[in-house]
């Protein structure tokens, strides 16, 4: 066999092992029996291993330095540079200390869980320093230019570099912070229509309406419960969500499935015969979270999309809705509050969270700030971005799991996800000229196919700047961003 078969053979056999390591996962977090648990644990470690081993072999070091010259190859060249990225970005770190940071990860999640119950940091701290000492580790590895933040944000964003965040962040942050103020101010009160319950079969059956209506395909996909929603991509061909319903919560479940449904979309758009390669995935997180936000926030909870919806979710809750002016079902959707909590953000201030633990993680990786002085200083960024008084750790900095995960250099991602969102979204309108009725009307295939062919189509071809330059005909902006909140939310 020529070399190139063989390349593409050695990233068959990496695809099929991850391909069992994601339905083994995807069980443990939806059917799994509890005490499954310590089986699929060994099983999964083994097959991570496995993996890990294949991809760093000597043989497919050799095959990555002997097909060097394929990169400037048209065809070739994007598949030959995304397996390439994602040999580099493994290869470099020394097996010992994955399996000291697999280690560390337990003992960090057990140690945070325990913190965040008992209200007390310093039950944690020890295990928080050990996960930026790794984290140090695993960048002077990976090697940087400017500072260690470049090589974990790297992993995530290929290409990215932390000052060309920090330069993005400043802008959005000096844009927010008055809006917010303007917003709050004239925003009036709370419309209170969700403090009653809403039933879970209505709930469930409103969540694949919209998923049917987005162009998610359930001959090859299927939603199911798990206690925090996700998405796993097995293959294009089979690509799992899942969502969280509470009777109390309404309509948190149709954002869910909204966004999980965005994420789907991206997975099942991506050519199936590029399904053993590497380049066959999405182009970076941020660009995949640009694909939930897009439909979650953007589409999901627009006036035209929620008119649309408004007969539906009054046939389903008659009782709870069919009084209710619609204004004031969308105000009550879009009501910004600056709140301690991430996850329950709204579209205004959500990115403000993600400042504040971008600039912790820099700083303490920087060496300008002991972990230790944590809780201090996360308290004093969350007075200063959200003027709110943190009352005690869970609502702060114990609130997310990705640091006891090892997920260091992480946030951002979300935020630069929806500066995409909007940049992405402005070009589709350049291109679609009737989508907004499209969308008042549920015709979101429009979209869809609209995001498949300029986005989802392309994989990993291109890294995340490339393609939004490809995509949007210019650099990444918050341009697009702070006009559409202004005009959604200063109107
Ligand atoms: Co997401």
């Amino acid at each position: 066999m020529n070399l190139w078969g063989k390349f593409i053979d050695a990233q068959a056999e990496l695809r099929k092992i991850y391909h069992a390591i994601a339905v083994l996962s995807w069980d443990q977090q939806t059917y799994m029996p509890k005490l499954g648990t310590e089986a699929r644990a060994e099983s999964l470690a083994y097959l991570e291993k496995l993996a890990h081993s294949r991809l760093i072999s000597e043989e497919f070091s050799q095959l990555i330095k002997d097909l060097e010259a394929v990169q400037d190859d048209e065809t070739r060249g994007p598949i030959y540079r995304a397996a390439r990225r994602n040999y580099e970005s493994s290869a470099k770190i020394p097996s010992d200390l994955i399996e000291e940071s697999a280690r560390a990860n337990s003992l960090a999640i057990a140690a945070w869980q325990e913190a965040k119950l008992k209200e007390d940091f310093s039950l944690f701290e020890k295990q928080l320093e050990k996960q930026f000492e790794l984290a140090l580790k695993k960048a002077e590895a990976l090697g940087y230019e400017d500072e260690p933040y470049d090589a974990l944000l790297g992993v995530f964003e290929p290409g990215m570099k932390t000052k060309d965040v920090d330069e993005i962040f400043s802008q959005l942050k000096e844009a927010l912070m008055p809006l917010l103020k303007e917003v709050v101010a004239n925003q009036g009160d709370k419309p209170n229509l969700f403090n009653q319950d809403f039933s879970k079969q209505g709930q469930w059956d409103l969540g694949i309406k919209a998923l049917k209506e987005m162009g998610f395909d359930f001959d090859s996909g299927r939603q199911d419960y798990s206690a925090h929603p996700f998405t796993i991509g097995l293959d294009p061909k089979d690509v799992r969500i899942t969502t969280q319903i509470n009777e109390r919560t309404f309509p948190a479940s149709l954002f869910s499935s909204l966004h999980e449904g965005g994420h789907a979309l991206y997975e099942q758009g991506i050519p199936s015969e590029w399904r053993h390669l590497a380049v066959g995935r999405a182009a970076s997180l941020a660009v995949h979270e640009s694909q939930s936000r897009l439909w979650e926030n953007i589409v999901g909870r627009s006036k035209e999309y929620l008119l649309h919806l408004w007969p539906t979710m009054i046939e389903l809750f008659p009782k709870q809705l069919q009084d209710v002016e619609f204004d004031l079902f969308y105000q009550a959707v879009n009501w910004v509050n600056p709140s301690l909590i991430r996850v329950d953000a709204d579209e205004v201030t959500y990115n403000l969270h993600i400042f504040v633990r971008f600039e912790l993680e820099r700083d303490v990786l920087c060496g300008r700030l002991k972990v230790k002085d944590l809780p201090d200083a996360w308290n004093e960024k969350i007075k200063q971005y959200l003027g709110l008084e943190v009352p005690s750790p869970s609502k702060g900095l114990l609130q997310d799991i990705h640091w006891s995960l090892g997920s260091i250099g992480y946030f951002p991602t979300y935020a630069l996800g929806n500066i995409m969102a909007s940049q992405f979204y402005a070009k589709a309108e350049l291109d679609l000229p009737n989508l907004q009725y499209d969308i008042a009307e549920g015709k979101l295939i429009t979209l869809r196919e609209w995001l498949r062919e300029n986005i989802h189509k392309k994989g990993s071809t291109l890294i995340p700047l490339e393609l939004v330059k490809d995509v949007t005909g210019k650099e990444l902006s918050v341009e697009p961003y702070i006009i559409y909140l202004k005009n959604k939310y200063l109107r």
